[in-house]
């Protein structure tokens, strides 16, 4: 029993890399300045690609801001879930691939993701029917110049 639940942990933890980033949280400090540089208003919506363990989500919700998270790892969609349990009116944990999916308009696009993926998310980010702003964790979009950074942070304009 415990080696088969051994075995369904590590597949979700290890599968996701198929499709994008591996898990590793942003640390407090950089999730409060990629917050601080995305500078949204109560009541304006951030989509977090790849929520996690729902740090982002639950912060953005404290702010105020609705908060939509893509999270492909079941448990880690359990996990935020559970983490963001006060703030269900503002949160919102889609289970599923960000990649394939309509994103809603959104004010702000929270990533952590690997350099791999950056050209794909400029194109993603591309698509988006609104003005949006992108906040980027360590990671650059290729050719695109950020219109602020902070400590490893980057924000961009779409
Ligand atoms: C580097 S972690 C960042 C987690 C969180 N955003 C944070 O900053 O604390 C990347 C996350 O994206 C998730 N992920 C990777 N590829 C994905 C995909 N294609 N669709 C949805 N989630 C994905 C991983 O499971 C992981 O939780």
């Amino acid at each position: 029993m415990f080696l088969a639940l051994l075995v369904i942990v590590i597949l979700c933890f290890s599968l996701v890399i198929l499709f994008g980033a591996p898990y590793l949280p942003t640390l407090k400090k950089q999730k409060t300045i990629a917050l601080d540089l995305l500078a949204l208003e109560p009541g304006q919506t951030l989509i977090e690609v790849g929520s996690g363990d729902g740090r982002v989500l639950k912060a953005a919700a404290e702010r105020g801001i609705y908060a939509v998270g893509y999270e492909l790892n079941p448990i880690l969609v359990l996990a935020s879930w559970l983490v963001t349990l006060k703030h269900r009116d503002k949160v919102k944990i889609i289970w599923g691939n960000y990649w394939s999916k309509k994103w809603p308009d959104a004010d702000g696009v929270y990533a952590f993701l690997h350099t791999d993926y950056m050209k794909k998310l400029d194109k993603k980010m591309r698509e988006t029917r609104k003005k949006t702003k992108l906040a980027s964790v360590t990671f650059k979009i290729p050719g695109k110049k950020n219109i602020k950074e902070k400590d490893g942070v980057f924000l961009y304009q779409y």
